[in-house]
């Protein structure tokens, strides 16, 4: 008897390690991804946009891009518009990243871009 509780506490404190230890392992592993995406974006975006400030700047904020209709180009708002917009640039006066940024860095922003 005595010894059967004491394997279940064994078991249940083995199951809250585990559980407590694999929620930490998730939420370092979405740190890291956001702040490689949060990066680039401060490298080469953030100056003419911000991420979620109000004000101005030479590009317009791009906080809660992903939730609205449609991009400045009139283009609905999804990963494949907004990668276009990015490596082409903007209708005006946004340069263009193909150049610049590798597409895995084009992937992490739009992640990032999806965040904010
Ligand atoms: C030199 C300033 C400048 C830089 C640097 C820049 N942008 Fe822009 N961006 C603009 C301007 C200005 C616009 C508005 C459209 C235009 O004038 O071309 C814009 C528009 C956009 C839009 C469309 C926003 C909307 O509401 O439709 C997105 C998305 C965007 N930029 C993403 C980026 C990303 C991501 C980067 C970094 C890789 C970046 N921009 C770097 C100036 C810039």
């Amino acid at each position: 008897m005595k010894r059967n509780s004491v394997g279940k506490l064994a078991v249940s404190a083995f199951v809250t390690v585990w559980v407590i230890g694999s929620s930490m392992a998730v939420r370092a592993q979405e740190t890291k991804t956001r702040t490689a995406s949060d990066a680039v974006f401060r490298g080469y975006c953030a100056v003419c946009h911000n991420a979620g400030e109000n004000w101005k700047k030479a590009g317009p904020s791009l906080q809660g891009l992903f939730r609205r209709k449609q991009l400045v180009t009139g283009k609905p708002v999804n990963e494949g518009s907004v990668e276009e917009l990015i490596l082409e640039g903007g209708p005006r006066k946004m340069p263009g990243f193909r150049y610049t940024l590798s597409p895995e860095q084009v992937k992490e922003l739009i992640r990032f871009l999806q965040t904010i």
